[in-house]
Formats: structure tokens, C-alpha cells, sequence
């Protein structure tokens, strides 16, 4: 069912230092199997294990991944209920992979929408994980890019009122440090799992120079060989930002 290209030698693989993904297709792979949409949401675990590993493993610096958005707070009550659970799953089992890489985990997303029980389990995942000097994980949880860009004015404004902040020192770099986690790195590689040509509201600020690789199999049949075929895909384009080409 999910064609799996061939392995790479990831000697070989150009890495990029920071990767974005917008983890799609959960509820289509359980669907076109006749299971419920939850079960596509247990089954992209498996694959979540296995990106955060290997991403550690080549290298990559940061990487944020898209697990719930703003507007999946819009899902039927049930689902976000299980998605909810299945987080919360996920934040104490990973915990051992995550330190067995060395990698810090972040939260990347507004806190005031999360049940106390979530905020509890990642709040100590993120303590755990706090001296790792590895990759950065951002775990994009109830995150929405326009949300992101609108607390990050809303913080500036409240510098400018209480005499903190110069407007006329707001430049881009003073803005992005408002932004949820300034120290992962932009994005260098945005990719989208289950073949939607869309960014969902992700990291809208960080993307601007990021290149676009999107992935025709869901995300539970996402493996390192697809990562693999994203980073070789990385690797052939030629970035300009706005330059001329050399
Ligand atoms: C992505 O899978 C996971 C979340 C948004 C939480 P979906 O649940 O969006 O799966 P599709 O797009 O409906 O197939
Ligand atoms: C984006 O996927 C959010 C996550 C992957 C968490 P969606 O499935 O919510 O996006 P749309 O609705 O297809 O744009
Ligand atoms: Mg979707």
C-alpha cells in the first residue's frame, strides 16, 4: 500500500539543520482501512518514534512537528478527547527515547486551551529533557501560526506601553524572539504528509524560506525511508532568497 523508496545511505544525505512537519492522513489511513480515525492517530506513533530518532541521528537541529493545531479544537469532542490521551500517552513513553537521544523537547503552541493533565506531563517531559544538548524537539500542541504571530505582537505592545520597548527597535530579529520558540532554527525543509498542497496555519512566520516536500503516503506509513527521500529531494533544490543564483 505505501511504496517505500529505496534506502539511502545517510552518509550520503544531504541534512538539512532544521525540519518542520505537518504530521496529515491519521484519520484517511484508518478510514480507507475501515477502522475508526483514532486508530490512524495510535498508528502515527510508531512513526513519530521513528523520525525523532533519525533525525537525531543525521544530525538535524530542530525539528517541530504539527500534533494539534488551533483549529483542531473544531474536531468532534471524542477526538479531541483521545487525541488528548493518546499526547499525553506519548509525553511519558517517549520520554525514554528522548533522552536515550539527547534530545530537548519544547512545547510550541498556546498553553490555555490544554487540560491540566497534558500540561503536567509535558511540563516534565520538557524539565527532563531540559539539559539535553542535543536536537530540539518542538512538539507543536494547540498551535496556530496567525495565534503565534498575534501573541508575539500583543507581548511587544505591552514592552512599547510600559516604556520597556522603543518602537522604532521593532526590526525582525526583535520580533522573532517574541515568537513561541526562537531557539529552533527556521525551518530549512517543510514537509507534508498525505498529499494536501496546503500549510494548515504552521509556523507561518518560520517558513517563509523554507522549501516544500510534500509526501503522497499518510503519516502512520511515514518511515526514515520517506525522510531519507525528503532530505535527497532537499539536497537537489537551489535556494536563493531572493538573490540571484550563483
Ligand atoms: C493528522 O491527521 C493528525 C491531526 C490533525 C491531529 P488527520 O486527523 O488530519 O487525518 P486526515 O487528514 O483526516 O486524514
Ligand atoms: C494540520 O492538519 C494539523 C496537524 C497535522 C496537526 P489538518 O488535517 O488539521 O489540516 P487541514 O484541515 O487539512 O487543513
Ligand atoms: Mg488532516
Amino acid at each position: 500500500m505505501s511504496e517505500r523508496p529505496r534506502v539511502e545511505s545517510p552518509a550520503a544525505l544531504p541534512v538539512p539543520r532544521s525540519v518542520a512537519i505537518i504530521m496529515d492522513g491519521n484519520g484517511r489511513w484508518a478510514r480507507s482501512r475501515g477502522f475508526e480515525r483514532i486508530r490512524g492517530h495510535e498508528r502515527g506513533i510508531q512513526a513519530v518514534r521513528e523520525t525523532v530518532e533519525e533525525c537525531a541521528r543525521l544530525g538535524v537541529q530542530g525539528l517541530t512537528l504539527y500534533a494539534f493545531s488551533e483549529e483542531n479544537w473544531s474536531r468532534p469532542q471524542r477526538e479531541i478527547d483521545l487525541l488528548m490521551r493518546l499526547l499525553e500517552r506519548f509525553l511519558v513513553e517517549e520520554r525514554a527515547t528522548l533522552m536515550d537521544n539527547r534530545v530537548k523537547l519544547l512545547h510550541v503552541g498556546r498553553r490555555e486551551r490544554l487540560g491540566p493533565s497534558v500540561l503536567q506531563k509535558l511540563d516534565e517531559s520538557v524539565a527532563m529533557t531540559a539539559g539535553n544538548p542535543g536536537m530540539r524537539l518542538g512538539l507543536a500542541i494547540s498551535y496556530g501560526g496567525r495565534a503565534e504571530i498575534v501573541d508575539a505582537a500583543r507581548r511587544l505592545a505591552r514592552e512599547v506601553r510600559d516604556g520597556r520597548l522603543d518602537p522604532e527597535l521593532i526590526d525582525e530579529a526583535r520580533f522573532r524572539e517574541q515568537l513561541y520558540r526562537p531557539e529552533i532554527p527556521d525551518p530549512d525543509l517543510l514537509i507534508r504528509t498525505a498529499g494536501e498542497m496546503r500549510v494548515s496555519n504552521f509556523l507561518l512566520w518560520q517558513i517563509s524560506y523554507a522549501e516544500l516536500h510534500v509526501e503522497t503516503v499518510c503519516w502512520p506509513d511515514f518511515r526514515k525511508e520517506h525522510l531519507h527521500a525528503a532530505f535527497r529531494a532537499f539536497g537537489g533544490r537551489v535556494r536563493k532568497f531572493g538573490a540571484v543564483a550563483p
